[in-house]
């Protein structure tokens, strides 16, 4: 019997992988935020969610890849597109975005069987310094994050460096969606949360791979779901923003397999 899966499993269920899988995360990676770069352009006002999708789902198959999305739990998009008090499971659709309208783009492709799993804000016309600095606090939070990433440290100091930086900003991090173990698998062991304490959690070890995707709400953390069952959205209808990284431990720190190939900085208009 073969087994797709190599490595081991630490006693939280946490794969470790080897030095060659590294190599096919980074394609993963590299597609999904190429995809993001590319996307940039096609977002401006009277604009529809729906055809974001459908350009993101094109620009997927040209490459040959997979979407992760579709299909996933009875899910039919290849993106999630997440606009203004939306937290996160955004569905595209019809409606036309507004001037200064904010928009997260989640993109999960596999290539080759690996997962890339990465999103980023947007703008549709003209931004506010409130929408500026709420973007960038979230940037800025997942960066926080990834710079905790190094064996020795805990998944908690991870959550605990997003939250601090966070509050400290006098925004809130969401605590109903996490981050997620992935590689050949898109959900996989442990739950990564953007709050917490520090050393508290798993430890983290050389050839984990996981995501870090904390959302930043202008109020209060709390979220509800839609009757649509995916559509997440602040209680208090502020705003929401997020990114997501995915990466890798390396014996001193980590890769982040899901940077622009442009080497642009995102937000959106930079
Ligand atoms: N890409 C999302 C994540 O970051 C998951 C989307 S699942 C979907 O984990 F079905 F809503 F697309
Ligand atoms: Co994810
Ligand atoms: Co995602």
């Amino acid at each position: 019997m073969t087994d797709k899966h190599h490595g081991r499993l630490t006693r939280d269920g946490i794969r470790i992988h080897g030095a060659e899988d590294f190599s096919g995360m980074y394609r993963a990676g590299a597609l999904a935020a190429h995809i993001l770069d590319d996307i940039a352009a096609h977002v401006f006002v009277g604009q529809t969610t729906g055809e974001l999708d459908r350009l993101i789902e094109q620009q997927v198959n040209d490459a040959g890849a997979k979407s992760a999305t579709i299909g996933y739990k009875g899910y039919k998009h290849a993106s999630c597109i997440s606009v203004n008090h939306v937290v996160c499971h955004g569905i595209p659709g019809d409606k036309k975005l507004k001037d200064g309208d904010i928009l997260n783009i989640d993109v999960t492709v596999i290539v080759d069987g690996w997962f890339g799993d990465t999103s980023r804000m947007y703008v549709a016309g003209k931004r506010s310094r409130k929408i500026e600095r709420l973007v960038q606090v979230t940037h800025d939070a997942l960066m926080k994050g990834i710079e905790a990433v190094r064996p020795g440290n805990t998944f908690g100091d991870i959550g605990h460096a997003i939250q601090a930086y966070v509050e400290a900003q006098r925004m809130s991090v969401v605590r109903d969606f996490c981050g997620h173990g992935l590689g050949r698998v898109f959900h996989a062991p442990p739950n990564v949360l953007h709050f917490g304490r520090p050393a508290s959690g798993p430890v983290l070890e050389e050839g984990m791979f996981f995501t870090i995707e904390p959302m930043v709400n202008l109020g209060r953390p709390e979220t509800k779901v839609l009757a649509d069952d995916w559509t997440a959205v602040t209680r208090d209808k502020s705003l929401s923003a997020q990114f997501e990284h995915s990466i890798g431990v390396t014996a001193d720190g980590c890769e982040i397999f899901t940077l622009s190939p442009a080497g642009r900085f995102h937000p959106t208009w930079d």
